[in-house]
């Protein structure tokens, strides 16, 4: 709607749903992250009371009952009050595919009252990241259709002398790989190459090193450091350095561009992923749906620009930097910038870029 058209009431009511589908939300969330709704899914379309359900899922009654009635009022689950029994229609059943963005709101509101003190003149300067429970789960659940259904089936293939060269056998690095989803999945994919997974969250590498185990990896290991201070005997070491949304949370991208710079070899080649972002809050809003602007700007605003800002002198770029700055501070570490392109599965912008070989 226009803003011009709209009267006071008209804005009151949807501002009004908004915050009304923010607090269902949280219900939706609960039931993923019980597995309440995984359990209705598979009672198919069979109507069970509460207790019942509650039985079934081992749960407490009274939590589930209260839980099934904000789900019946937000016409999510069905109710039968002749029967006093609940169920969820099979055309829902499809919405586990949501979970990951169901679970965003819970998992940003970690750090909420954090990032509200953070605007005072004499608030902190941010938050840490290990206010955020659950956000490296989260990650993992958001990049994961990306790592699992494109990354080697379209993501690779895009750049064929990078493929070539994963498949005769390089060594890769994959900043913040977070969980380790695009480490373990590139290293099962290219056994000939060794594939090195880094980042700062130790509870992330801890699951990243199970899941290559549980998948009987043998090329692939998982790093502690910092991204901005890399080990001092890794350069020139790597062919191909891949970093997807990550580069916007750094405290100190410059110096992470430039250790970045030093440890990809000579003629190597590296993978930004960033949002697809404009520099200038105009050009986001000049969309047809703004939704995926929303829930960026306030993943930015969250969680990646007080992350950022928590260490003294942060950057606090977040998430909305905006491609045309990207471009620039990759140049500006005298990367080459080969091309940019749509990641049309994430809603990310993929910047090839190259280390000259004579660099
Ligand atoms: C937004 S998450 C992205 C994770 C993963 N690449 C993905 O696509 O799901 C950013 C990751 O960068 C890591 N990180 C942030 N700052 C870092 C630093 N200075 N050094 C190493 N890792 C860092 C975080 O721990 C987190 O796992």
């Amino acid at each position: 709607m226009a803003t011009t058209d709209e009267s006071a009431s008209d804005f009151s009511t949807r501002v009004t749903q908004q915050l009304v589908g923010g607090i269902a939300g949280m219900g939706v969330a609960i039931g993923m992250e019980t597995g309440l709704f995984e359990m209705m899914i598979a009672m198919g379309e069979s109507k069970k009371t509460s207790q019942e359900i509650a039985d079934l899922a081992n749960m407490k009654e009274r939590y589930v009952r209260e839980w099934l009635g904000c789900m019946a009022a937000a016409n999510i689950v069905n109710f039968d009050p002749t029967e006093g029994t609940f169920w969820l229609p099979s055309h829902r059943s499809n919405i586990m595919d949501l979970k990951a963005l169901a679970m965003t709101a819970p998992v940003l509101q970690g750090g909420f009252f954090q990032v509200a003190d953070c605007f005072r003149k004499d608030g902190p300067r941010g938050v840490a990241y290990g206010k955020y429970p659950k956000f490296d789960e989260l990650m993992a659940m958001t990049q994961g259709v990306f790592f699992q259904d494109h990354l080697i089936q379209e993501f690779i293939p895009s750049m064929p002398h990078l493929h070539q060269q994963l498949q005769n056998g390089i060594v890769v690095l994959d900043i913040g790989c977070c969980e380790g989803v695009s480490t373990t999945t590139m290293a099962k994919e290219f056994p000939k190459s060794h594939f090195h997974g880094l980042d700062l969250s130790q509870p992330a590498l801890a699951t990243a090193r199970d899941t290559a185990s549980a998948m009987g990896l043998s090329n692939v290991e998982f790093v502690h450091a910092d991204i901005s201070l890399m080990p001092p005997d890794w350069t020139d070491k790597f062919d191909y350095l891949f970093m997807n949304f990550v580069l916007h949370d750094l405290a100190y991208t410059a110096k992470a561009l430039q250790d970045m710079y030093r440890v990809l070899k000579p003629g190597g080649t590296l993978s930004v992923v960033e949002t697809t972002a404009h520099g200038k809050l105009k050009d986001n809003l000049a969309v047809p749906d703004r939704d995926s602007v929303v829930v960026d700007y306030m993943y930015s605003l969250m969680n990646c620009m007080p992350t950022s800002l928590y260490h003294e002198g942060g950057a606090g770029l977040g998430s909305m930097w905006g491609r045309e700055n990207v471009r620039v501070a990759l140049e500006e570490a005298e990367f080459q910038v080969i091309s940019m392109t749509d990641v049309p599965s994430e809603s990310g912008l993929h910047f090839m870029c190259q280390k000259a070989t004579n660099a």
